[in-house]
């Protein structure tokens, strides 16, 4: 057994994130204001964002510098290790290879600090006081709060009440950060009492919790909002993932046939899989890039490539994407982080234009690859981490029956220490599987805002 671990030094840390609106064959899509339909300028982003992060989310440039401070605080954990998953590729009797770039070990457990200390520096520079997001599985507000903590901002999180009440833990994390969570739909917003008003046992969801936080960062001068995922500029933020993996692969003289990531909104995946996206379209390598969903939240397997609102209020700019309709509200399944209605734009431009691929499982058989993996590897993954498990399961048994040694890597996004009860309920046998029906699909797909030119 050569190396399992390989390791980068903090001298090599990358200096620079990687943009791929410069390598794209196709622009991406306008963002449409949502009172006009037309495109919007970086002024109308500026309630929400500084106008670093906005500039970084147009610019054109194929390479951005990561500020020294940005540097610094990465190094508390970064370069993360690509891991060779020799004990799982025996346990799974396969010829393939599986490799996993390790995000697990962040101060918050997750890949989500690589844009979160990025977008706490550039609002510290800004002279924001105050932050505010939402928050799925409680990754992203922890990931926000730990970092905002470090550059001395308030953050106020609101968090999806479903999994509120299922992870306490992640809000005492939150709170040990200095971060304040409440759970959303919440009082404190018109967009959550309007909910509340409607449905007072409402679950939440991520689109709700995204229109509490944008209405407070709107109405005030010194409060911005932050999104953990979606946006480009966090995707690029993400890329420091697989911009380290391609060096560890060359360390080890590998490169892989397959890349894999879940997807939520779609941050992870991107940051692994765009670093060598740009190898597909520029050198023409021949990559599998998969991405993975779950079967209830189906957004890019089932949804349709159309203009939608990021939020449920309709109060967010409209981004074309693969989406179930901005009122879709998720069943309650176990990942809580892939539970959103859309997805990344830069994520579904690639989809359309087939440079990559995306795949849906049930929750039962992704807790069976991450069990699987658990006892080969030690690591028990995050519920949003065993897609991208079971995807990359599923590939390497697909190399033990035709033979093939292929090179596989996958986002081990995140690890799971905080979502115990959903493995206690699969070892129970009590997880159900659950699919999105297609009729209510369709109907909040009927509820689409009408754009000239679209359909
Ligand atoms: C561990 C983990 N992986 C993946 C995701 C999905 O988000 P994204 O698609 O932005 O990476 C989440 C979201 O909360 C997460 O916590």
């Amino acid at each position: 057994m050569s190396e399992v671990k390989i390791l980068l030094s903090e001298k090599e840390l990358p200096k620079q994130w990687y943009n791929i609106q410069a390598d794209l064959p196709k622009p991406l899509p306008p963002v449409l204001h949502p009172g006009t339909g037309k495109p919007i300028g970086p002024d109308d982003l500026a309630p929400l964002f500084p106008m670093d992060l906005i500039m970084q989310e147009v610019s054109q440039e194929r390479f951005i510098d990561i500020p020294e401070e940005i540097q610094d605080v990465y190094k508390l954990w970064r370069p993360s290790p690509l891991v060779r998953a020799y004990r799982w590729e025996k346990a799974l009797d396969t010829p393939a290879k599986i490799y996993y770039k390790w995000e697990g070990v962040s101060p918050p457990g997750s890949h989500k600090p690589n844009t979160a200390v990025a977008q706490a520096y550039y609002n510290k520079k800004a002279g924001v006081k105050r932050i505010t997001t939402e928050t799925g599985a409680g990754q992203w507000g922890s990931a926000l709060s730990f970092a905002c903590n470090l550059f001395n901002i308030e953050c106020k999180v609101y968090m999806v009440r479903i999994s509120y009440d299922q992870k306490p833990y992640r809000r005492i994390m939150m709170e040990t950060w200095g971060g304040n969570c409440v759970p959303s739909p919440s009082s404190e917003t018109n967009a959550g009492r309007k909910i509340l008003e409607q449905d007072p046992d409402s679950p939440g969801s991520l689109g709700i919790a995204i229109s509490e936080a944008v209405e407070v960062a709107a109405q005030n001068d010194d409060v911005k909002y932050s999104l953990g995922s979606v946006l480009n500029h966090v995707l690029m933020h993400q890329t420091v993932i697989g911009l380290e993996a391609k060096k560890q692969f060359e360390m080890v003289g590998d490169y892989p046939d397959v890349v894999i990531a879940c997807v939520g909104g779609g941050s992870n995946f991107a940051g692994l899989a765009l670093p060598f996206a740009r190898d597909k379209i520029v050198d023409k390598k021949k990559i599998k890039i998969i991405a993975v969903e779950p079967t209830a939240c189906p957004t890019m397997t089932k949804g349709l490539y159309r203009y939608d609102f990021g939020d449920t209020a309709c109060t967010t700019p409209l981004l074309k994407m693969f989406t179930l309709g901005h009122d879709f509200i998720p069943a309650p399944i176990h990942s809580g982080g892939l539970r959103y209605h859309g997805m990344a734009p830069i994520v579904c431009h690639l989809y359309d234009l087939g440079l990559i691929e995306a795949v849906a499982y049930h929750q039962n058989p992704v807790f069976e690859a991450a069990v699987s993996f658990a006892r080969a590897e030690g690591f028990i993954p995050a519920p949003e981490t065993a897609h991208a498990i079971r995807a990359t399961m599923d590939e390497a048994l697909k190399c033990k029956e035709s033979g093939e040694s292929k090179v596989i890597v996958f986002n081990n996004s995140g690890h799971g220490h905080f979502d115990l009860a959903s493995y206690q309920k699969y070892l129970g046998g009590e997880l159900e599987d659950y699919e999105y029906p297609d009729e209510k699909i369709q109907e909040s797909l009927k509820k689409l805002p009408k754009i000239q030119g679209e359909m």
